[in-house]
């Protein structure tokens, strides 16, 4: 049997809520008034331990919360921040909203799929380090194109500015 069809068994599967992660989902909880409303913070953590959350991590994530699957779905199906697979390294998000559109970011988007070789949008480049979508307003619209890079915001990016910004999360 190969290594691959082993980690395809419902028995592989490792629960991201044990040890650490139990111990911070259990600092957390109590914060809210019920389990349920604390499921925003609950798939951060998931998605911080996998880099994505799978349909066996939202099942897990349903019994932890007293939930159906359904429900952790249709959250995680709602927000674009959560992963439902595999991504770059580096996740990058770029504003193509009607003003920022105007602006120019139709360029940008361009000059990232280039310069990092995700090549399409939602593809993942072949060294495993960028993945590019694009996203409504980011609530930045006088300073277009802004761009998310993971946790990172950054304003005015043009496609003059793309080399630049891929060397700097390159490394
Ligand atoms: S339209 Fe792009 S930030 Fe608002």
């Amino acid at each position: 049997m190969s290594g691959t069809a082993l980690h395809d068994t419902a028995e592989a599967y490792e629960p991201v809520f044990r040890g650490e992660m139990l111990e911070r989902l259990q600092e957390i909880l109590p914060r809210y008034p019920t389990k349920q409303a604390a499921m925003l913070p609950a798939l951060w953590l998931v998605q911080e331990a996998r880099g994505w959350i799978s349909d066996r991590d939202m099942a897990e994530v349903a019994e932890v919360l007293g939930v159906t699957p359904a429900h952790v779905r249709g959250v995680v199906t709602f927000y674009t921040m959560y992963h439902q697979h595999p991504v770059g390294k580096n996740f990058v998000q770029v504003c193509t909203t009607s003003p920022c559109h105007l602006c120019g970011s139709a360029d940008v988007v361009k000059a990232l799929l280039e310069h990092t070789g995700a090549k399409e949008l939602g593809a993942t480049s072949p060294d495993g380090r960028w993945t590019v979508i694009e996203v409504e307003c980011l609530g930045a619209c006088g300073f277009a194109t802004p761009v998310l890079v993971n946790d990172d915001f950054i304003e005015s990016v043009t496609p003059e500015r793309v080399p630049e910004l891929v060397r700097k999360y390159k490394s």
